[in-house]
């Protein structure tokens, strides 16, 4: 559990290799000063994940139409994308929709089949019981036994790829800050437990506090020295995971 000062370019790739990687790099949409994009990273990134590890990116649809060129010279290929809806979201031009969703997208190493790559697709326990009305003609007249209806249960179902999670808003220690519930779905279906996740551009360790609470192991990355002090007095106030279920 350890968030680094510095440029992830010159740190991470020694921290090699991770289970996952996890990267929310600038979008470099805006003029905002903070908001330029980081060239260099993925080439790096690619060396820097297991053979059958993934990285799954945030982004824009914009910026990954900028910047899909790195991704293929890299060598990665995409596997799926999820959208994150959140209840509040920005509203920059008042000519558009107001933006309330933010993507990832997984990729992995061309050369490695997807059946190789660890993937524990997530589930749901919300399904609706299904019933399946057989109708059955009695053995004979007189005898009424049980099983002229079946019913079954409908059981957990593969997360949907749109997920609502509430953003940080009035807690948020970065502008950009993902919610831990949200990056722990990400981890849980990429990382195995006790497996490295590395977090390229760190701002608040929000994937810190979801590896701790997973049982996965997490080394962050955060060029903004300021940021990385929270972010470090923010983790270490998150219990550790315990065998057997959360602290
Ligand atoms: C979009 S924010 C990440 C927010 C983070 N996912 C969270 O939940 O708090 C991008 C972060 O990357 C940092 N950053 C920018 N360039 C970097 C670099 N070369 N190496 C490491 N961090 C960098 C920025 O300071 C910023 O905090």
């Amino acid at each position: 559990m350890t968030i680094l000062t510095g440029d992830c370019r010159d740190i991470m790739p020694w921290h090699a290799p991770f289970d996952m990687i996890l990267a929310d790099p600038p979008y470099g949409d805006t003029s905002l000063a903070w908001d330029r994009r980081v060239e260099g990273w993925v080439a790096l990134a690619r060396s820097a994940v297991k053979p059958t590890g993934s990285l799954w990116v945030f982004g824009s649809l914009r910026s990954f139409m900028a910047t899909a060129d790195r991704f293929a010279d890299a060598g990665l290929r995409i596997a799926q994308e999820i959208v994150w809806e959140k209840q509040n979201g920005t509203g920059f031009h008042a000519d558009r929709f107001k933006r309330v969703h933010e993507l990832a997208a997984q990729f992995y190493r061309v050369e490695t089949p997807w059946r190789d790559i660890y993937n524990d697709v997530q589930t749901t326990p919300d399904a609706t019981a299904r019933t399946v009305r057989r109708k059955q003609r009695p053995p004979h007249t007189g005898h009424i036994d049980a099983g002229h209806y079946l019913s079954r249960d409908g059981g957990p179902r593969l997360m949907r790829s749109v997920i609502y999670v509430r953003n940080c808003h009035g807690r948020a220690i970065h502008p950009t800050e993902k919610p831990s519930a949200l990056t722990e779905i990400l981890i849980r279906t990429s990382c195995p437990p006790g497996g490295l996740v590395g977090d390229w551009f760190a701002g608040s360790g929000a994937a810190g506090k979801a590896c701790r609470l997973s049982g996965r192991r997490y080394i962050g990355c955060e060029i903004d020295p300021e940021m990385t002090e929270r972010a470090r007095a923010r983790l270490a106030m998150v219990l550790p995971f315990h065998d057997g279920g959360r602290p």
